[in-house]
């Protein structure tokens, strides 16, 4: 029998509540990481992924960002799709000069309908302000075992994967820890598992795992309902500015961010139950350009001077309170990360 193995997986995703800068990651990782896959494994058309090449910008919503890099771009099992939204943006792909013939979708990717997505503006888009996409109904009838795949629909006959996997493999997450299901402010998160040990539904043993990249940024957002981000912190004069200067709005909604100081309590609970072992914190020149440092630590807020007392105190704390964290990188917004090791 002749198998082709895997050699390594790495994985990319987001510590807090998505729009942490995974595209620019993932991007720089599917260029210069010699991967032969990259692959989403979990969510649809909710997340929105932007990215830069060469001055150009670009943004996908479903397809993995290794398209754009001439590699193999596979859509997992866990996913799930819409066949118009996936249809057009093969067509945006192509039309932008980018071999499509790469991209692949599981057999036992389910479909979100019509009918998902009427039953989502419905009943939750108002209540739990989701992306009103048909995520949540979606996921409900695969779990209820009443949903339709991939696999029965003629239109993805060409683009059917054959569920291998082998030599060095990139998953990309979509959304964030805290939008996970399990793990996020139940009911106001995501219907998927956003950690990194969802990327195994892939079909990988979690033994292969080697590096998990962890995106962050230097303040907290939110796009979407949520409890823990009260709608009075769009009032507040800073973070509003912070918002504007950052260009905090919705790649997919199009929706203005919610916006708060990094919540550090929160964000080294996602490391250390994620396994992170890097974490790329971007966006530092958004804190730079209006001037004000602070974090929230132990529940309350601390005030730093400068930029260059606040990346000391993280770093300190990070090293001290995460035991599986090996490099901490910082980023300045569609700037490739500071002294990027690769291993
Ligand atoms: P759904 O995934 O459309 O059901 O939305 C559920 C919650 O997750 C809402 O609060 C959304 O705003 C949030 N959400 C889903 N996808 C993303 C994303 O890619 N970035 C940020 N928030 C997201
Ligand atoms: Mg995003």
């Amino acid at each position: 029998m002749d198998i082709k193995l895997i050699e390594k997986v790495d994985i990319c995703f987001g510590l807090c509540w998505g729009d942490e800068g995974k595209g620019k990651i993932v991007s720089f990782l599917a260029r210069h990481g010699n991967y032969d896959f990259v692959c989403r494994w979990a969510g649809g058309n909710n997340a929105g992924h932007t990215i830069y090449l060469d001055g150009t910008k670009y943004k996908t919503h479903l397809i993995p960002l290794g398209v754009f890099f001439g590699k193999k771009s596979i859509i997992g099992p866990d996913c799930v799709v819409n066949v118009e939204s996936f249809k057009k943006e093969i067509k945006y792909l192509r039309e932008n000069g980018f071999n499509t013939d790469l991209v692949k979708v599981s057999p036992k990717t389910h479909i979100i309908t019509k009918e998902h997505i009427e039953e989502d503006i419905k009943k939750y888009y108002n209540s739990q302000g989701t992306t009103a996409k048909g995520i949540g109904p979606c996921y409900r009838d695969k779990f209820g075992r009443t949903g339709i795949r991939a696999e029965e629909v003629e239109f993805f006959k060409d683009y059917l994967w054959d569920e291998k996997l082998y030599g060095n493999i990139l998953c990309e997450g979509a959304q964030g820890f805290w939008l996970d299901i399990d793990y996020g402010n139940y009911p106001y998160i995501t219907s998927s598992t956003t950690l990194p040990y969802g990327a195994c539904s892939l079909g990988f043993s979690p033994k292969l795992i080697r590096n998990i990249y962890g995106a962050a940024k230097i303040y907290d957002t939110r796009s979407g309902k949520d409890p823990l981000f009260p709608e009075d912190l769009l009032e507040d004069p800073i973070l509003n500015k912070i918002g504007l200067e950052g260009e905090e709005y919705g790649t997919t909604t199009g929706r203005k961010r919610k916006v708060n100081w990094l919540n550090f309590d929160k964000l080294v609970e996602a490391i250390n139950k994620s396994g992170t072992t890097d974490i790329i914190i971007s966006k530092v020149d958004v804190l730079e350009k209006v001037n004000s440092f602070k974090i929230i630590f132990n529940n309350q807020k601390i005030n730093f001077d400068n930029i260059s007392e606040m990346k000391f105190f993280i770093q300190l704390r990070l090293k001290d309170l995460c035991p599986l964290l090996n490099n901490i990188y910082f980023s300045k917004d569609k700037e490739i990360v500071e002294n990027f090791k690769f291993d």
